[in-house]
């Protein structure tokens, strides 16, 4: 009885640890889906999403101190660059149906969430070509 006890609490425990692992940390996909009507676009929504919020560090123009600690490599001034990051800017800075990410960017400005949602979106576009 005491054993069951002890299994059903660690069980608990291990759900609850898992859940907040996926809640708002940044690390998990948003599971947002590529709308069919007037999906977000990079010249009308993303280009001035990164303008606005991550080029002031993730920048192919920036270098050593500039880049505000952002990986080397990790540059979203084009769309190049940021096709080759769809599923890591989802897990830091989207919102969607599985998740809502607010790691990045680290400062302010802060997209609204409507925004957030918009990326989702649009990563979800680009994953889909
Ligand atoms: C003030 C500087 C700054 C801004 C602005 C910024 N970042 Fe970052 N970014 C960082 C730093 C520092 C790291 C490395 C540390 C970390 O991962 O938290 C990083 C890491 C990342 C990573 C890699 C995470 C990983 O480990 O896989 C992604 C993806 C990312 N940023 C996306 C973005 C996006 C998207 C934006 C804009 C919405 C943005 N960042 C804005 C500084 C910045």
């Amino acid at each position: 009885m005491r054993k069951t006890l002890l299994l059903v609490a660690s069980a608990l425990l291990m759900a609850l640890v898992t859940a907040q692992a996926g809640c708002g940390g940044g690390d998990g996909g948003t599971g947002s889906v590529c709308p069919t009507t007037a999906p977000p676009t990079y010249d009308a929504f993303a280009k001035p999403f990164f303008d606005t919020y991550c080029v002031s560090c993730h920048s192919s123009a920036r270098t050593g101190a500039q880049r505000g600690g952002a990986p080397v490599g990790r540059d979203y001034d084009t769309l190049a660059g940021v096709r080759t990051d769809l599923d890591a800017i989802d897990a830091e800075s989207a919102a969607g149906p599985d998740a809502t990410n607010t790691s990045m960017p680290p400062g302010i400005p802060q997209p609204s969430a409507d925004d957030r949602k918009k990326l989702g979106e649009f990563l979800a576009c680009e994953k889909a070509k």
